[in-house]
């Protein structure tokens, strides 16, 4: 049985998921919409647009008898990835649309959240509809995420490097005791539980053997990464995968993203602007090539998904997005959903590595210690940190 969660709660948690994407871009001026510096990053506008298609393309179209789609060529502009809808802009291109304009998406927003609302309203007691449209709101969770590192690094290669908000937030060291906790050999269950929403990667929950590990109850900091780089770490070949030493040597990479040397000292972009790096923080901004490295030069290694899953209740996390060792595979019965939504998680399931956790800039309530977050290994503009494990 679902918990009593009543249509308005829903209807409320939908308008409070919208209305704060639109306030994480409320610091942006208009042309901070609509450059996509690099592939992987896409422009706030396309962000802004592309959750409100999920709703009108997974839901009203298809449920909503009398709803008029609010502009047919927006489904070319704002289909991601699914092959089941159709044709759509290569992803290389979305910077390249200065129309619709910001201002069309912002009424695009309110014409779907309008009809939402009524939608929901007719719907209150449809518990498929209702499964849908909280996949839509988790979505829309994870394009947050994404408008903030997309954000940081769009300001971040401004050779200006002007500041999102001068007074963001600091989140600095954790006073947590730096220990290895110690997790005894044997078989535990790994998958998520429960009658909340979880994603399909997380189901199918099986058992694992496990050989006696240690894992650290600190991520690791700027100090003790800066530590690996005056030690020489992206000069010395041995710490590093083959794939990762041809990669940082063909990218010139001497540290993580958004740092710089200046005047004899390691600065950062923040969201504040450029600071001198605190070496309490945890490290961010570094690939799985770059975790990876780091563990071997201290002779230790990074976790896999599983042992991180059921050490994971004897530590803080929450604020990095952790490298695991697992690559990204289906757990036992993974099935993928028939149709266009089947195509969300399953169809990424190669080359990439399971990152676990979350991070500062993840939604409040989008994160378990089932989530698995999946990155190729040589991302580094998420909000990702280092773990060590042995
Ligand atoms: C789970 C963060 C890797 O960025 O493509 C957004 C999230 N999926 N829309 C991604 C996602 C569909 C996904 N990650
Ligand atoms: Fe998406």
């Amino acid at each position: 049985m679902k918990q009593a969660i009543t249509i308005d709660d829903t209807i409320l948690h939908f308008q409070h998921v919208r209305k704060t994407s639109e306030q994480i871009c409320s610091l942006l001026q208009t042309e901070d919409y609509v450059v996509q510096p690099v592939a992987e990053v896409s422009p706030p506008k396309w962000h802004l647009g592309h959750t409100t298609w999920f709703f009108e393309t997974f839901l009203l179209k298809v449920y909503a008898p009398h709803y008029k789609e609010f502009d047919p060529t927006y489904n070319y502009v704002f289909n991601s990835y699914y092959e089941s809808i159709g044709a759509r802009v290569i992803r290389t291109d979305r910077g390249n649309l200065s129309r619709p304009t910001v201002q069309d998406i912002y009424r695009y927003r309110r014409y779907v959240d309008e009809a939402m609302v009524t939608f929901m309203q007719e719907n209150a007691s449809n518990a498929k509809i209702i499964d849908l449209i909280i996949l839509g709101v988790n979505h829309e969770q994870q394009h947050q995420e994404l408008l903030y590192t997309d954000i940081k690094y769009i300001l971040g290669h401004n050779p200006l490097l002007p500041a999102y908000q001068t007074d963001y937030p600091r989140n600095l060291s954790t006073s947590e005791k730096e220990e290895m906790i110690v997790v005894k050999e044997g078989i535990y269950e790994i998958g998520y539980r429960g009658d909340g929403f979880c994603w399909d990667n997380e189901l199918g929950r099986h058992k694992v053997y496990l050989a006696q590990f240690e894992i650290s109850s600190m991520l690791v900091t700027n100090g003790q990464y800066l530590e690996f780089m005056e030690d020489g770490g992206y000069q010395n070949f041995n710490h590093w995968h083959a794939e990762g030493w041809d990669w940082i040597k063909q990218q010139h990479l001497v540290s993580p993203l958004y740092w710089h040397y200046i005047d004899g000292q390691w600065m950062h972009y923040t969201f504040r602007g450029l600071e001198p790096v605190h070496t309490d923080t945890p490290v961010c901004h570094v690939s799985y090539f770059e975790a990876y490295a780091f563990a071997a030069w201290k002779g230790m290694r990074l976790p896999t998904e599983f042992e991180w899953e059921v050490a994971s209740p004897n530590f803080d996390w929450g604020l990095r997005w952790e490298w695991t060792e697992s690559a990204y595979l289906p757990y036992p019965h993974f099935s993928k959903a028939p149709g266009a939504l089947g195509e969300y998680n399953g169809k990424f399931m190669v080359n990439q590595h399971v990152l676990r956790g979350a991070s500062e800039v993840t939604p409040i309530g989008h994160s378990r210690n089932t989530y698995r977050n999946f990155f190729q290994t040589n991302q580094r503009w998420q909000f990702t940190g280092i773990r060590l494990a042995r």
